[in-house]
């Protein structure tokens, strides 16, 4: 069985192969600035743009050709309709061309389900993990329970990486902000009091953002900003992804998503899960980013159990969809 996988979400481009279970390849282009957001619309642009580049290198890594796949996965939401469309839109062409079907795959589910890989058991018998899922635009506590993907706790506003990435352009630097943020960030160990929001299980961001706003205003250093940030947000993460493994039950602790690239906030699940006796994952940082690799990986486990659309006209996007949304018939 080999099948292919297309990210599009966001800034990705990625495109993965996968071959019973095992990654042949991983490529992937980023739309990135140098000052300013992501202007979505551009971003699809240069989705288009590299689509045919980066599938070539990712069919080469392989060894393979496109008439060896069995199926095509792509990743229909949530995300920025612009980049979704232009992904859909190239994937669609493909299936048509060489006659295969079209797997759609859930991002965030995509980045838990490749946690497989960094060695978690994914079975609901063995406890399967929990989650802390901290990227741009999605900063969420996930579990398996009952059928579904759920939602333990989450941010009542942005996205982690997009509070970093927004703070980080109010300093004057580019896109993505929170590699820059946390080498900052290391150079200090001056903590400036920030406020601390956690609301049940539930987190609070902007109001940070606006009290780092202001500080910076006032003079103090960027370096012991960004300190006090990471340690502040970090602990804010761990507190709630702590409690719902003791909530849960469960004794896996799983990373997902852009920010968990942070060495810090590592650090800090490490600590916490060392003193309640659970296993920490940390995927491979190819497999944190949005990447190609955990589409097709989730879209095989998904074709085999035969959970996909034979109507490529039925398929659009999802910009929209929440983990919850999905039933998780592949368990
Ligand atoms: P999604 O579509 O899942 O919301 P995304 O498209 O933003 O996510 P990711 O690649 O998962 O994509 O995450 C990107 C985010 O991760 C950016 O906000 C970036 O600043 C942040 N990030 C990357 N490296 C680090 C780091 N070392 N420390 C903190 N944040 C980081
Ligand atoms: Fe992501």
């Amino acid at each position: 069985m080999i099948g292919l996988g297309v990210e599009c979400t966001a800034h990705t481009l990625g495109i993965g192969i996968v071959k019973d279970g095992k990654i042949l390849s991983n490529e992937s282009e980023t739309y990135v600035t140098n000052k300013g957001g992501i202007i979505p619309v551009e971003a699809a642009k240069h989705h288009e743009k590299v689509f045919d580049n980066v599938l070539e290198r990712a069919l080469k890594k392989s060894k393979i050709t496109l008439y060896d796949l069995n199926f095509i996965a792509v990743s229909i939401g949530p995300g920025l309709p612009p980049c979704l469309l232009a992904g859909l839109k190239k994937t669609k062409i493909l299936c048509v061309k060489y006659k295969l079907p079209l797997v759609e795959v859930n991002h965030c589910i995509a980045h838990l389900e490749v946690g497989k890989i960094a060695g978690a058991n994914m079975n609901p018998e063995a406890g399967s993990p929990v989650m802390l899922y901290v990227s741009g635009a999605n900063t969420q506590i996930i579990a398996y329970e009952n059928g579904k993907y759920r939602i333990f706790g989450e941010t009542l506003d942005v996205g982690v990486g997009n509070f970093i990435d927004n703070f980080a352009r109010y300093a004057g630097i580019g896109f993505p902000g929170g590699p820059t943020i946390e080498k900052l960030a290391g150079k200090s160990k001056n903590y400036i009091e920030l406020p601390y929001k956690i609301k049940g299980m539930d987190i609070a961001l902007s109001g940070i953002l606006t009290n780092l706003k202001q500080k910076l205003e006032k003079k103090h250093k960027l370096n012991d900003l960004a300190y006090s940030m990471q340690e502040t947000v970090f602990a804010m993460l761990v507190e709630t992804a702590e409690r719902a493994l003791a909530h849960t039950g469960k004794k896996q602790l799983l990373l997902g998503g852009g920010v968990a690239c942070n060495s810090r906030l590592q650090e800090m699940c490490k600590i916490m899960c060392k003193e309640r006796g659970a296993k920490l994952f940390v995927p491979e940082k190819q497999f944190l980013q949005d990447n190609g690799a955990m589409i097709s990986y989730t879209g095989e486990i998904m074709f085999n159990k035969k959970i996909f659309e034979k109507n490529l006209d039925k398929i659009d996007i999802r910009p929209r969809e929440r983990t919850d949304d999905i039933l998780v018939k592949w368990k």
